[in-house]
């Protein structure tokens, strides 16, 4: 379990899905003015949000049957094309090819980037999830990943969220960067609770901001296919065996039957320490949806 992570630069990574040699190739990489860029720390539902966005992207493109062919056989092309920072170290180069728009999903935070990402004219969407229920979230996948060492229990588990010691790093940290952007023009912030409470509003939000047009009866349509059942019923064939892992539960709350009052309170204290007051936290309604 040792070596299936490996650090860079002081956070750790999956190593049978990321290299040293791929982050530092990652500098190199070439953003493009109209790139669609998708930023969340793991298991704030970036596959929702990635399937979302593709799908209000290839509507308003209006693609031809053959088009849309043409794209995806140029992501299997790529063969290990899913996240910015996944893959070997060759990505970038075979990424150049890729047709536009790319849409690129990454869980790293802004510092971190690839500084070409933040000085282009590219837009990005980052998704926030209240950190009780993503942590709660990254515990079951911890420990169904078999690419991921396992805790042997949810104590065990949680001061490693707490202090960064998980792929990706710390989760607090990384919405501490993102609120430095919030008022960054080619900035947008949205939540996962805030798609739950409303999908159509939200994907309305997300489709003006990369200024993609689509019909009113576009949203509702596209709504009803990335539904929780509808994406986790489809699992097998957009993600294979790992289909049953990445759609678990879909629901927020859900960290009320793993949280003891005593982690409850440490929670809710470095919250409010690192993020109390900050328009992050007014955005992710913490008092709602921690409490
Ligand atoms: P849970 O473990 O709480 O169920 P990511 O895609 O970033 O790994 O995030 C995974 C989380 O998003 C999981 O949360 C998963 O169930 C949830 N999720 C996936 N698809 C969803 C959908 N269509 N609607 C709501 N939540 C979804």
């Amino acid at each position: 379990p040792e070596n299936m992570l490996f650090s860079y630069k002081g956070i750790l990574y999956p190593a049978v899905i990321s290299s040293p040699e791929t982050l530092e190739a990652l500098k190199s990489f070439e953003t493009r003015s109209d790139d669609v860029i998708l930023a969340g720390y793991p298991k704030t539902g970036t596959n929702w949000l990635g399937q979302i966005i593709g799908e209000l992207e290839s509507t308003d493109a209006k693609y031809t049957e053959e088009e849309m062919k043409e794209r995806i056989n140029a992501e299997k092309k790529l063969k290990t094309f899913t996240r910015l920072e996944f893959g070997d170290p060759g990505i970038y180069e075979r990424m150049k090819k890729l047709p536009s728009r790319r849409i690129i999903i990454t869980h790293l935070p802004p510092h971190l980037l690839p500084p070409s990402i933040l000085q282009s004219k590219a837009k990005i969407l980052v998704l926030i999830r209240n950190p009780k229920d993503t942590a709660v979230s990254y515990y079951h996948f911890y420990n169904n990943m078999p690419v991921l060492p396992s805790f042997s229990s949810w104590d065990e588990y949680f001061p490693a969220f707490m202090n960064g010691k998980l792929a990706w790093g710390s989760y607090i940290d990384h919405l501490l960067e993102w609120n430095k952007y919030i008022d960054h023009e080619r900035i947008m912030m949205i939540s996962y609770e805030e798609l739950k409470e409303d999908q159509v509003l939200g994907m309305k939000r997300i489709a003006a901001f990369f200024e993609f047009s689509l019909c009113e009866e576009d949203f509702p349509r596209i709504a009803e296919k990335t539904t929780f059942q509808a994406m986790k019923e489809n699992s097998k064939e957009t993600h294979g065996s790992f289909g049953d892992i990445l759609f678990r539960k879909g629901v927020v709350g859900n960290w009320k039957d793993l949280f003891s009052k005593a982690q409850n309170e440490e929670m809710d204290q470095k919250f409010e320490d690192c993020l109390g007051g900050t328009k992050l936290a007014a955005k992710m309604k913490y008092d709602i949806y921690c409490k």
